[in-house]
């Protein structure tokens, strides 16, 4: 049997809103990699087309526009900070409104070229966690350990719901889990790279788990991983 090429990085995918990026991060601190938010890219890419008045319809006018979009990657203190076109808008890509754009634009496959580039860069330059949709299956096939995280729709809107009060922003549950539903809906049914566990991902539901079980069960699978490494 070939045996495949394995990089060491621990994709993580899933749904809105499962607690990919905290248990992302709190992963790539224990391990001491470099996390990244695939998420914050398209996020990206969506506030450029949002601030040059672009609809998000518009196919044509949004993969022409996305090649002006430059998007950098910048590591402070472990912390991924997002430049776009020279200014951080690492908190300005939070926005609900901009999420719900970039899940309508991640289906159009010049976006997804544009990202993959992005994300595929910061994977050559040492072990990452990287958190998505499609990391584990298109990004980085070859990443020893893969993760698909999931929690019910229900569990999901909660968190979010709490996370946006938490920063003192209004917000209804019915609304996020509304927004959560048809976003799912759009992650899971797209033609280019959808949303789905690859087949070598172990699945993690965290509906009734805290994030420190979490963070441990996969902690446990990257040791597994690597141990079994260090043997060949
Ligand atoms: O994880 P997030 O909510 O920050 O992501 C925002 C949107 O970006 C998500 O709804 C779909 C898209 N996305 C994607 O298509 N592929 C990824 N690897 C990451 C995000």
């Amino acid at each position: 049997m070939t045996e495949k090429k394995r990089i060491r990085a621990v994709a993580i995918d899933g749904p809105a809103g499962a607690g990919k990026s905290t248990i992302a991060k709190a992963v790539s601190r224990a391990l001491g990699w470099v996390y990244v938010d695939t998420g914050a890219m398209f996020r990206s890419m969506a506030l450029f087309l949002l601030n040059r008045n672009i609809s998000e319809w518009e196919q044509a006018e949004v993969s022409r526009a996305v090649a002006d979009a430059n998007v950098v990657l910048s590591f402070a203190d472990g912390e991924q900070r997002i430049i776009l076109n020279g200014e951080d808008v690492s908190d300005r890509i939070r926005d609900e409104r901009v999420g719900n754009a970039a899940s309508r634009i991640s289906i159009y496959p010049e976006v997804r070229e544009a990202v993959m580039k992005l994300e595929q860069n910061a994977a050559e330059k040492g072990p990452v966690v990287m958190d998505g949709r499609d990391i584990g299956t298109v990004v980085l096939p070859f990443a020893d350990t893969k993760i698909f995280l999931t929690a019910s729709a229900e569990v999901r809107a909660k968190r979010r719901a709490e996370e946006l009060r938490s920063k003192g922003e209004h917000c209804e549950t019915e609304d996020i889990l509304r927004d959560i539903r048809e976003r799912d809906e759009r992650d899971r049914s797209r033609e280019t790279a959808p949303l789905r566990q690859a087949e070598d991902a172990v699945l993690i539901d965290s509906s009734e788990l805290t994030v420190d079980e979490v963070v441990r069960r996969i902690l446990a699978l990257v040791r597994e991983r690597e141990s079994k490494e260090t043997l060949r």
